[in-house]
């Protein structure tokens, strides 16, 4: 266990704060929740704060609100009309950068949410994005949260047969999109992504186009759109539909253990009350400070950490367009420096990134606005922790490492300096956060003692976990609380220390992190296997020192194929295609043998111990153990014809 000493004294902090608050609110769960509840602003008050039907919560019963009148309109209507709410950088710099105040933002927000209801998006309507890091982005989700629409924004990186899926299992009528991104100089073509997409989605009747890259595009007529020509140039108010508690905020997809992502449902009141509450307690948010994450809106914490916690709370924030060393190395700390960010939030894939480009990158810039830093998505290595702490933070600034999923809807385990900061320790997520009941307990569900490693569950349900899996209630039970009943079974390994500390280790199912994002390993084994020239594929994980994790195919051919670089490429080229740049495969090796057990199952371990060197382990129950060798000799012979790509993007 890496228990290292920190620079600072922590002996004498008092816990007992943290301690006592984490215990009443388990003791007295719903008064506990009631009380942060009444922090927002509530059109009716809810009836019943809990209604627990497990699996399935219903938090704040009766209740009505309106997110985007929590994230706006309360701040609008009070002095911080004239704060910041957005400093929107482009990635081309200067020439490209917008501040956004809370009354413009108010102003936007009512014409986008008009022009939606003008185009016949109702409550309940489903509406799909698919949108680069533009101000617009967030202006829309909250735009459909007004009109009390679901949004499911899909991340831009995806591609279109990915955006059809989640289109298709949300029956979205709406699609919002535009002309392109920028990414590292280049446009991204959405629009022509988003069209190939579409051909195949007939529940979609309007595609909305937001103009950003000026690069050509096709614009069918009666179903595509361009915003600037659509937008009344006036504000019209449009009055926030109230809506009870557990209407659906959004539908987010995440990967799971199946082939099929799994559209994840979050509620509206709980998210919010939830949101809220962690936002402070973690990040320990004051009226002055400016704030930055890193992560793109199109995954959770770009949801719960750009949009609605930071906006709930009036901050100002700064959101940027583009890649962290693009056009040069040292560009995010520049911003830091340009905007006086005083909060960054980033994931360990950027830390390890960025700490390969070295201190002295950051040294050029004047980083003495950074007060508290960040990290989400995957484990941080001591080694990352302290450079973070001590050339970013420069070993003035905590760094909260928050461990949550999409499913959680909010941050669960981490340091609490909004509450108290408890003594840190490099790469532990410290401890549960009030509310939250962790536990960590072994294959027969009893708890583990100190430093022994196993599955993280949560005892309680919380406010900010889903609804459920869009349109699967089984899938929903059979993931998460099945196995082990009356427990929500997390998916990751952990670890406490002899102090009580949690060490989060990462994924005990077949769901792979690669920088931060997340992949299912049936998935990208459905997409490999769908080329025509694979009768098998599977896929491991393996270790990179940058991105956390990559991806690594081992393909059996067709009988007509011969193993070429050229079938290799095309190969990747596919799965680039049917889900998106981030699911490109670091090597692909061509097999004969899988090694499988006599029931068939692959067994993924001998791959990930061939790839990763190191000792393959008990094989004994393989149907033939030659199948080994066999991985071993293509591995070796075909090393060398594969360099290894960079890291493509950051979480
Ligand atoms: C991993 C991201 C270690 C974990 C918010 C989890 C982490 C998955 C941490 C969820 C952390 C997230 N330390 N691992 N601080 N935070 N993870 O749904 O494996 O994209 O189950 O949500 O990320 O990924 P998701």
């Amino acid at each position: 266990m890496n228990d290292l000493s920190l620079p600072f004294d922590t002996k004498y902090m008092p816990l007992a704060k943290l301690q006592e608050m984490h215990r009443r609110s388990l003791e007295s769960p719903e008064e506990f929740w009631a009380e942060q509840a009444r922090q927002l602003d509530w059109f009716k008050p809810w009836d019943k704060v809990l209604e627990w039907d497990p699996p399935f919560a219903r938090w704040f019963v009766g209740g009505q609100l309106n997110a985007s009148y929590i994230c706006v309109d309360r701040h609008a209507k009070s002095w911080r009309r004239s704060k910041v709410a957005i400093y929107w950088e482009g990635e081309s710099g200067d020439r490209n950068s917008r501040v956004l105040s809370y009354s413009t933002l108010y102003a936007e927000l009512n014409r986008f949410a008009a022009l939606l209801k003008k185009l016949g998006v109702s409550k309940g309507d489903r509406v799909a994005l698919y949108m680069p890091m533009i101000p617009e982005l967030p202006i829309f989700m909250l735009a459909c949260a007004r009109i009390g629409a679901i949004h499911t924004v899909v991340f831009s990186g995806f591609s279109a047969q990915a955006l059809a899926d989640r289109i298709n299992d949300t029956q979205a009528k709406m699609l919002i999109t535009a002309d392109g991104g920028f990414r590292r100089g280049k446009v991204l073509p959405l629009k022509a992504t988003a069209d190939e997409a579409v051909a195949s989605c007939p529940s979609i009747e309007h595609v909305i186009v937001v103009k950003r890259a000026d690069n050509p595009v096709n614009m069918k007529d009666g179903r595509d759109i361009w915003l600037h020509e659509q937008l009344e140039p006036e504000t019209h108010y449009v009055a926030p539909e109230p809506v009870e508690s557990n209407h659906p905020l959004y539908i987010l997809y995440t990967s799971g253990t199946t082939g099929k992502p799994k559209g994840i449902v979050h509620s509206t009141g709980g998210y919010m009350v939830h949101n809220y509450c962690s936002y402070k307690w973690v990040f320990n948010i004051k009226e002055e400070s400016v704030y930055w994450c890193t992560a793109d809106v199109g995954w959770v914490t770009g949801h719960s950490e750009i949009v609605y916690a930071p906006l709930a709370h009036g901050a100002a924030m700064v959101i940027y367009e583009g890649a962290p060393d693009y056009p040069d190395v040292d560009r995010w700390w520049q911003i830091i420096e340009k905007y006086g960010v005083s909060i960054f939030y980033t994931s360990p894939t950027a830390i390890r990134m960025l700490k390969g480009f070295g201190e002295k990158e950051a040294d050029k810039h004047d980083l003495s606005s950074l007060e508290l830093l960040g990290s989400v998505g995957e484990p941080i290595s001591p080694e990352a922790w302290l450079w973070f702490y001590k050339y970013i933070g420069k070993e003035r600034c905590p760094i909260v490492d928050t461990w949550w999923q999409t499913e959680t809807g909010t941050i669960m385990i981490s340091p609490a300096p909004g509450i108290v900061c408890a003594p840190l320790k490099a790469g532990s997520a410290t401890f549960p956060l009030p509310g939250v009941d962790a536990e960590i307990i072994d294959e027969a569900g009893n708890p583990v003692p100190p430093e022994t490693r196993g599955y993280l569950v949560l005892k309680k349900p919380w406010p900010g976990m889903m609804l459920g899996i869009h349109n699967n209630p089984d899938r929903y039970r059979s993931t998460y609380w099945e196995r082990f009943p009356g427990k929500y079974l997390s998916g990751d390994y952990a670890v406490t220390d002899r102090d009580g500390y949690f060490w989060i280790l990462g994924r005990a199912d077949e769901v792979l992190k690669i920088a931060g994002h997340r992949l299912g390993i049936a998935e990208l084994e459905d997409a490999a296997a769908s080329h025509p020239s694979i009768a098998e594929a599977a896929v491991t994980g393996k270790a990179d020192p940058v991105k956390g994790e990559s991806i690594v195919v081992f393909a059996l051919l067709k009988p007509e194929f011969t193993p070429s670089p050229q079938v290799r490429q095309d190969l990747i080229y596919h799965l680039r295609k049917v889900i998106g740049p981030i699911a490109t495969p670091e090597a692909v090796y061509f097999t004969t043998k899988l090694p499988k057990t006599r029931s068939g199952k692959i067994m993924r371990r001998i791959l990930k111990a061939v790839v990763e060197n190191t000792p393959i382990g008990d094989i004994s129950t393989l149907e033939d153990q030659t199948a080994v060798d066999e991985v071993i000799k293509s591995f070796q012979e075909q090393s060398a014809e594969q360099p290894g790509k960079p890291v493509s993007s950051t979480g």
